[in-house]
């Protein structure tokens, strides 16, 4: 089977496709299976194509109704990334809240010069409450983690939960794991943003478009609020007015890279491809 993967996917398993080629996604008369991570796919120009295995659990970008509708399988990876992405969540937590960055960058300027036992405070995280927006795999391992750093926490569900803007008002600390769907984009608009309390801190590691992008800055740029940001609306790009302000924390979409969980992974990927070709039921198919 002739596959085109668009990167070099980490790992081992990686070797355990026959036919492989790495290149860009132009159309291709002879693939049939493309390895993407979240690009979207014209099945036009790939008439020869019956599978899209996806690098990445989240999958909104790929125009999976259209492949469906062709007949196109598509496979995610879901499972083996909650833990990093998890861990990398509470990351930006302590980071924004304890204003880590901040200090690296003051320390770096040589502008520590004594005690701050009067400066430079920050807010407590025991004792705080915690609101999760999305209390699938990743929201519930970041809930778990939430025991550990003694935090209350509340979760908005697709049904049941607490109310989303109740959670928004009540919360120190709102954070995303919500996938990016018709139903979630926009889903922290201007106004729920405005129901945050002075000084919360939101963080996004799920997918920059479920918040409100320039409603995000402006609130970010008044002071108003900390954040933590793992996700942007248009990656790479990340709004100039964020690079400068002391109160946001940015990381480049590392939510689910260890080494570890990105092998595993391209474990699944591959094994997705390999199921396809003995034409054994996929591992992690994708509702199309
Ligand atoms: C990316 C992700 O896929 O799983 C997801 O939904 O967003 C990530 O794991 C990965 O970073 C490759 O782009």
């Amino acid at each position: 089977m002739k596959v085109l993967a668009t990167r070099r996917y980490p790992g081992p398993a990686f070797d355990e496709l026959g036919d492989v080629e790495v290149g860009p996604l132009q159309p291709r008369g002879d693939v049939e299976a493309l390895l993407v991570a979240n690009e979207p796919v014209d099945a036009s120009g790939f008439p020869a194509l019956r599978l899209v295995a996806n690098f990445g659990v989240g999958y909104d970008r790929i125009g999976v109704a259209a492949l469906g509708e062709r007949g196109i399988a598509v496979t995610n990876t879901p499972g083996v990334l909650d833990a990093a992405t998890a861990d990398l969540t509470w990351a930006l937590i302590l980071a924004a809240r304890r204003r880590v960055a901040e200090g690296d960058r003051r320390v770096r300027a040589g502008e520590w010069t004594g005690s701050w036992a009067d400066g430079f405070l920050a807010e407590e995280l025991s004792g705080s409450t915690l609101g999760i927006v999305g209390l699938g795999r990743i929201g519930s391992a970041v809930a778990r983690r939430a025991e550990g750093f003694e935090l209350r926490v509340l979760s908005a569900r697709r049904s049941g939960g607490t109310p989303l803007d109740e959670l928004l008002a009540e919360s120190d600390i709102v954070t995303i794991h919500a996938p990016l769907t018709a139903e979630t984009q926009g889903l922290l608009d201007a106004r729920r943003l405005s129901l945050l309390s002075d000084g919360a801190c939101l963080v996004n590691t799920a997918r920059g478009e479920i918040v409100d992008e320039d409603a995000l800055v402006r609130e970010l740029v008044a002071g108003r609020i900390r954040a933590g940001l793992d996700v942007f609306a248009h990656e790479p790009h990340v709004p100039d007015e964020l690079l400068s302000l002391p109160n946001v924390v940015l990381t480049p979409h590392l939510g689910s890279a260890t080494r570890q969980t990105r092998e595993a992974m391209t474990r699944i990927v591959v094994d997705n491809v390999l199921a396809h070709e003995r034409g054994d039921a996929l591992v992690t198919p994708v509702e199309t």
